[in-house]
């Protein structure tokens, strides 16, 4: 969904890490703030339902980023049944220009995809403009792959690559599967036994 706009990087900020607070969507009063930072970097316009939309249905899946008062940073996502699939998908991801290169779209979107993996999500998905540098990298570095590509995805004629991060599946020892696989068998031809009685 997301496409990032280039640009310069402008006056850097004096700021540690530690100064930075990472909040998750806490109402209404955030909207506004998520709103703005978003329609000034991102080129594809989105509608006030577009935003409510996500964080209405999934508020544990948008995060804020804030440097004493001020709203520098924020991530929105979704998850949900997709195909075979439990899915997370990040729809919307900004940090402002002289905030950037110093780990907060990092830390941003590590938060959620650690909610959408403990919820159980199977992978997470996002497009990204496959000129947009800055975003490849990042999730590349995350572990995402570039799973597809999509011709002319973006209102600005620009392609898109379709990026996943597939979660390790937990390891389940063969004999335990072959185990799972034959219990139903055995439970139904049980039941038919008792059933003929
Ligand atoms: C993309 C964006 C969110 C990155 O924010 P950020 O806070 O600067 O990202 P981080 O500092 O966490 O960067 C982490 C890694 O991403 C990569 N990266 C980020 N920006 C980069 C850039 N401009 N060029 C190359 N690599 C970049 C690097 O690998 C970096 O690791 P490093 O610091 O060890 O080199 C930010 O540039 C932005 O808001 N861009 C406009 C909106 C946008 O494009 N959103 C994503 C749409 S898919």
């Amino acid at each position: 969904m997301e496409a990032g706009v280039s640009g310069g990087e402008g006056e850097k900020a004096e700021f540690e890490p530690s100064e930075i607070t990472y909040v998750s969507y806490g109402g209404e009063h955030h909207l506004p703030l998520i709103m703005s930072l978003v329609d000034q970097e991102l080129s594809e316009p989105y509608s006030i339902f577009t935003y409510r939309y996500f964080v209405y249905l999934w508020p544990q899946l948008s995060f804020l980023a804030f440097h004493k008062e001020k709203c520098v940073g924020t991530v929105v996502c979704k998850m949900g049944e997709h195909r075979s699939t439990f899915r997370g998908y990040i729809a919307m991801l900004v940090v402002i220009k002289p905030y950037r290169g110093r780990g907060i779209a990092t830390e941003l979107v590590s938060r959620p995809i650690r909610v959408m993996q403990e919820s159980g999500c199977d992978e997470v998905t996002l497009e990204a403009e496959v000129t947009n540098k800055g975003a490849l990298a990042l999730y590349g570095r995350l572990g995402f792959i570039r799973a597809k590509r999509l011709f002319r995805y973006y209102l600005n004629g620009v392609d898109a690559f379709r990026l996943k991060l597939l979660f390790p599946q937990p390891y389940i020892h063969p004999t335990l599967l072959q185990a799972a696989q034959e219990a139903p068998t055995q439970r139904s031809s049980s039941d038919t036994t008792k059933e003929s009685h």
